[in-house]
C-alpha cells in the first residue's frame, strides 16, 4: 500500500462513512471521487439527523413547549458551532441559508436594495472572476442588469491561475463589491486572497468570498481573511443538503436591508409597515432548515475532532500523488495548475480527444465516480476552448489506492477507445 507523509488514518475514518462500503455494478466497491460536488456523510451526522427527528422535532423560536425549546436550542447551538468553526467574532454574524448559491444571491440583493454608501447603481462597478461557479456569476449579472452597474472580471492564465496583472484597472474607485472564489470548483486553484483584498480595501470596496470549496478542506478563519462576507454550503463538508451559511460583518448586517420577507424576520408588523428583527434573524424568513442546521453542527464537530489542519495536510499529500500519477497517463492534460502548490484536491483533465462524458461512463462501469461536464463553471471551459472536463475530487477519506484505481481506470478508457 502506498504510504505518503501527512496521510490521515483513512482505515479508521472510512468506517464512519457507511456509503463508502457500497458496491455498484456487480460487486465493484465504489471509488468516490466526486467530493467537489458533494461529500459523503459520517455516521455521526446521520445519527444527529435521526435523533433530531426522533426526539426533538418542532418549529423553532415560536413555541413555549418543551420540544420547541429543545429544537430552538439545537438550531441555535448549530449556529454557535459554525461561528466557532470559522472563528466569527459573533454568532449573530452567521446566517443560515439553503446553500451557497442562496448566500451569494442574498449578498447581491442586500447591496441591490441598499441605500448609500452600499448601493450598487449605474455609477458603480462589480468585480468577479472568470473562474467562478455560476452561482457567483449569475447573481451579479442579475444585479448589474437591474441596476445598470458595470460587471468586470479577472481573467485566467494558461496555468489556471487568476490573472491579476491589471488589478488596478479592474478594481477601481468605482468598485462597490469584489466577489470571488477562494478555491476554484473546477480547477482546484487556491486564489491569492490577500492581494485582492488589499486592493479592494484601498478603494473602499466590499469583498465577498465564495468558500464553498474551501470550508470543507482547510482552516477557514473569517477574521484572518478580512473579507466582508463569506459564503459556503454544508453538504460539501460532511453535512446534509439544504443548509448553507453566509457570514457577514456585524455592522454591515445591521445596516443592510433584508431580501426575503416573512415570519421570524420581523420585530413588528402592521398593515402599513414592518420593522425587522436584528441579524441574523432579519435574513432568515420563514421556517429555517432546522434539521439540516443540526446536521451541519454535527459535521462541524466531526471535522473539528479530526482537525482541519490535518485534513488539509492529508489532501495535499493525496493531491501531490494524484497530480504525479495522472501526468503519467499518456495524452492526459490537467486543466488548471499542474503542480500541488496553491491548489486544492480537485483536479480537472482532458484525455486526448475522448469526450469527458465517455471517460466518465467507462470509469463508472469500473465503480469510479467522477464528475464530467462544465461543472457549473462554463466560462472556464470557454477560456480553454474545451466543451467539458473530467473532474476527480478528493476528501479526507480518499486514499492513494483510489488514485491508483483512477489511473488504472483511465488506462482502461484509453484502451477502450483505441
Ligand atoms: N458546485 C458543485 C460542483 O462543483 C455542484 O460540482
Amino acid at each position: 500500500m502506498t504510504q505518503l507523509p501527512g496521510l490521515l488514518d483513512t482505515e479508521a475514518i472510512r468506517k464512519d462513512f457507511p456509503l463508502l462500503d457500497r458496491q455498484v455494478h456487480d460487486g465493484r466497491k465504489i471509488v468516490y471521487l466526486d467530493n467537489a460536488a458533494t461529500s459523503q456523510k459520517p455516521r455521526q451526522v446521520l445519527d444527529a439527523l435521526n435523533a433530531y427527528y426522533e426526539r426533538h422535532n418542532a418549529n423553532v423560536h415560536r413555541g413555549v413547549h418543551v420540544l420547541a425549546e429543545e429544537a430552538t436550542a439545537l438550531y441555535e447551538g448549530a449556529r454557535d458551532k459554525v461561528a466557532a468553526f470559522i472563528n466569527a467574532p459573533s454568532r449573530d454574524e452567521v446566517i443560515f441559508t439553503k446553500n451557497a448559491s442562496e448566500s451569494l444571491n442574498l449578498v447581491a440583493n442586500m447591496l441591490g436594495w441598499a441605500d448609500e454608501p452600499y448601493r450598487v447603481d449605474r455609477e458603480t462597478e462589480i468585480v468577479i472572476t472568470e473562474m467562478e461557479h455560476h452561482s457567483n456569476i449569475v447573481p451579479w449579472q442579475l444585479l448589474a442588469q437591474r441596476t445598470g452597474a458595470k460587471l468586470k472580471w479577472f481573467g485566467i492564465t494558461d496555468d489556471g491561475r487568476l490573472d491579476l496583472s491589471n488589478i488596478d484597472e479592474i478594481i477601481t474607485e468605482q468598485t462597490k463589491i469584489v466577489s470571488f472564489t477562494l478555491v476554484s470548483n473546477i480547477m482546484g486553484t487556491v486564489n491569492p486572497v490577500e492581494t485582492i483584498i488589499r486592493r479592494a480595501q484601498e478603494v473602499g470596496a466590499l469583498v465577498c468570498i465564495d468558500a464553498s470549496q474551501a470550508a470543507p478542506h482547510m482552516v477557514l478563519d473569517v477574521q484572518a481573511l478580512q473579507a466582508d462576507f463569506v459564503a459556503f454550503t454544508g453538504h460539501k463538508m460532511c453535512g446534509p443538503t439544504g443548509i448553507g451559511v453566509l457570514w457577514g460583518r456585524q455592522e454591515l448586517l445591521e445596516d443592510l436591508p433584508p431580501f426575503l420577507g416573512g415570519g421570524e424576520m420581523i420585530e413588528t408588523v402592521s398593515m402599513h409597515s414592518s420593522t425587522y428583527a436584528p441579524a441574523p434573524h432579519k435574513f432568515e424568513a420563514g421556517t429555517p432548515p432546522i434539521a439540516q442546521a443540526v446536521g451541519l453542527g454535527a459535521a462541524v464537530d466531526y471535522l473539528t475532532s479530526i482537525g482541519m489542519d490535518k485534513i488539509a495536510e492529508h489532501e495535499h499529500a493525496i493531491t501531490e500523488y494524484a497530480v504525479k500519477r495522472l501526468l503519467e497517463v499518456p495524452d492526459l492534460r490537467i486543466v488548471g495548475p499542474s503542480t500541488a502548490e496553491d491548489r486544492g484536491a480537485t483536479i480537472s483533465f482532458t484525455l486526448g480527444d475522448i469526450h469527458p462524458h465517455d471517460v466518465g461512463q467507462v470509469l463508472d462501469e469500473q465503480g469510479i465516480a467522477v464528475r464530467v461536464g462544465h461543472h457549473c463553471a462554463r466560462p472556464v471551459c470557454l477560456r480553454f476552448g474545451i466543451p467539458a472536463t473530467t473532474r476527480a475530487s478528493f476528501y479526507l477519506y480518499s486514499t492513494p489506492a483510489e488514485v491508483d484505481t483512477l489511473v488504472e481506470g483511465l488506462e482502461h478508457v484509453r484502451n477502450f477507445f483505441g
